[in-house]
């Protein structure tokens, strides 16, 4: 099968189109016909080599082994392992394959049966392949993480990417009023998904506007941990979804300190991926969560499709296509 491999951290260029051997599953596994992929922040970091964290797992000079990236697979079922009770060939699905040995920018990938879930047949593969890590941490941190039930005033830092374009809806199906930060010319995008104030970043550093909020949700944090706290409510929480790696710090050691003092809590989200698959698909379903696709690229042009999303331009997700 083709597969876009890498083994040598670098810029897109180091991405290679090649024939690889087909996986098959294993007992518990299904062997899936990839039709769309989408890339996310983490596949960015992994090419780069960005990340000490990153790079303990998966290589501190070079990659482990010639990796495949790509998590976020809508494809559809081509054979099961013969333990496999919930899918058989021809079912359509998706899923993130972050804790599973990645490997979506090619033809065909395994992967557990329990990371998968079934696509509506309204939903197009590149929808479904634009979903399950964006959506799912999106949707960890609006829901899973909130001080209380409905009506609270959010701030969404990096709410017009991949993952902020989810966490805007989702928040709105809660009944908040959001606050999107960004830059300017995701204006547009952002209002349109429901936000009911935007700051322009490059503008305005939002942590001196006096302003406080019940829950900030951090995609792509470059303040101190300090400047989050003073802007939080009384009871407000804080919750860092990604960013740079001195925020990264203080929210592992400081914000567990401060979070003692006050009732204003503050960390890290606990990314369980795939959780939320099934409520996600039924927001789809019932018209309240819109995939914001930005643009596809075919397999053969993988290096492309990174180069673009590494330059910041996109608008939303952008998707691979497999055919
Ligand atoms: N916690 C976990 O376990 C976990 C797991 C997976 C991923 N992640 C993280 O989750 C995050 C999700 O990001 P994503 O996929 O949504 O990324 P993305 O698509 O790249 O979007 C990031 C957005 O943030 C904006 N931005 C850049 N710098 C900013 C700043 N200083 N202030 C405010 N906005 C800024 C970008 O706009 P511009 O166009 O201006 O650059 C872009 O619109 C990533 O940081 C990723 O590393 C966390």
């Amino acid at each position: 099968m083709k597969a876009v491999v890498y083994n040598k951290f670098g810029l897109p260029d180091v991405l290679e189109l090649k024939e690889v051997a087909q996986p098959a599953p294993k007992a518990n596994e299904v062997l899936i016909k990839i039709h769309a992929v989408s890339i996310n922040d983490w596949d960015w970091g992994l090419l780069r080599g960005k990340s000490f964290i990153n790079r303990m797992f998966y290589g501190l000079l070079k990659p482990k082994t010639d990796k495949i990236l790509g998590s976020d697979i809508a494809g559809t079922v081509e054979a099961v392992g013969r333990n496999v009770k919930d899918f058989k060939p021809g079912d359509d699905v998706f899923g993130d394959l972050c804790a599973n040995g990645w490997g979506g920018f090619a033809e065909y990938v395994c992967a557990p049966e329990k990371v998968l879930v079934l696509k509506p047949s309204d939903m197009s593969f590149e929808q479904a392949a634009a979903i399950p890590q964006a959506a799912v941490l999106a949707l960890q941190a609006v829901r899973d993480l909130r001080p209380s039930q409905s009506g609270l005033k959010v701030l969404i830092n990096g709410a017009g990417g991949g993952s902020g374009s989810f966490a805007v809806q989702i928040a709105k199906v809660f009944g908040d009023e959001v606050t999107g930060v960004d830059s300017a010319n995701k204006f547009e995008l952002l209002r349109s998904l429901g936000a009911d104030h935007v700051i322009d970043y490059t503008q305005e550093n939002f942590p001196d506007n006096g302003k406080q909020y019940d829950l900030i949700i951090d995609m792509m944090g470059y303040h101190s941990i300090f400047d989050y706290k003073r802007s939080l409510s009384p009871k407000g929480r804080y919750v860092m979804v990604g960013g740079g790696s001195s925020l990264m710090f203080q929210s592992l050691f400081l914000a567990p300190l401060l979070s003692l003092i006050g009732s204003k809590k503050l960390g890290i989200l606990p990314h369980d991926p795939n959780k939320g698959l099934d409520y996600l698909k039924e927001l789809f379903q019932a018209g309240k969560l819109t995939p914001v696709i930005d643009r596809c690229y075919p397999l053969s042009e993988v290096a492309e499709a990174m180069q673009y999303f590494g330059e910041r331009k996109s608008k939303g997700k952008v998707i691979i296509t497999v055919d």
